[in-house]
């Protein structure tokens, strides 16, 4: 049995409860966090009697930056593991017309998420040992028209992670940057996504869980969008931006 804990940011997320039911199913305690407890305090029961785990939930806004020592502070114990998997992916016209609706994306996807993981990351490293987890997005590897807001915040959210795993596998702490393609969730609910580029939250758990045993530093859940995203990398400029994609 493990006595380690899991830390779950933005865990009223589809894929950060089954991010949580795949660890604990591993034996992890599981500590889940987001901005309103009375959402998720269900979910904690349940993987708390499916698997036999010790699980706590916690208030969590990513976005007061204020308050992250503090609520570090008042976890049970420091995790082993803290996965994030906050973002917000914002209406992209309204994005363009107004620039707080831009800031409150990029603020969502890069700035709140990386401050986080930033905190934790020196924890570990004192400790010397550790995984941060971070859900950016192929979004950000190329900006496009459609979503270049949402996409840039994520793109410097995977150049964090890059960074700071870079700066820590000397320390024995780890980082993970997962790159998802389209996960059925609230996320994509309208967005209607095409079934062959897309995956199920429990799909990306299993995935996620198998690349953080074998210590994995990018992941892409569904392989596909490796080719895809290749592809739309090779793209020259002056071709790419007559594009619409
Ligand atoms: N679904 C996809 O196809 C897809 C593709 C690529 C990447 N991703 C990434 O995967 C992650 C999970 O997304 P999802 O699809 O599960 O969508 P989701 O259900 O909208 O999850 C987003 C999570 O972020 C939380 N969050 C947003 N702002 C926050 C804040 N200020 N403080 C604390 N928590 C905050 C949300 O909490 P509230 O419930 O309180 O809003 C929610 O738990 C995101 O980072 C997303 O960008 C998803």
């Amino acid at each position: 049995m493990n006595s380690d804990w899991i830390l779950i940011l933005g865990a009223t997320s589809d894929i950060g409860i089954a991010i949580a039911n795949r660890f604990a199913k591993e034996g992890y305690n599981v500590q889940l966090a987001a901005r309103n407890v009375n959402r998720i305090d269900n979910e904690r029961i349940n993987i708390c009697t499916r698997y036999n785990v010790l699980t706590t939930c916690h208030e969590f806004d990513v976005l007061n930056l204020s308050s992250h020592n503090q609520f570090i502070k008042t976890l049970p114990e420091l995790p082993q593991i803290v996965v994030s998997v906050i973002g917000l992916l914002g209406d992209h016209n309204e994005s363009q017309r107004d620039i707080f609706a831009a800031s409150l994306v990029m603020r969502s996807n890069y700035e709140g998420p990386a401050s986080i993981l930033a905190l934790f990351a020196n924890h570990f490293e004192k400790r010397g040992s550790g995984t941060l987890i971070g859900v950016s997005s192929v979004a950000g590897d190329r900006g496009r028209a459609s979503n270049y807001i949402y996409g840039s915040a994520k793109s410097g959210l995977t150049t964090f992670l890059s960074g700071l795993r870079n700066r820590l596998h000397k320390k024995g702490v780890h980082v993970i940057t997962v790159k998802p393609g389209f996960v059925y969730s609230a996320m994509t609910k309208t967005i209607n996504p095409p079934s062959l580029l897309t995956v199920s939250p429990k799909t990306f758990a299993n995935r996620l869980y198998k690349c953080f045993v074998k210590r994995r530093n990018v992941i892409f859940i569904n392989a596909i969008w490796l080719y895809i995203m290749f592809i739309i990398k090779k793209i020259p400029e002056f071709i790419f931006k007559r594009t619409s994609l």
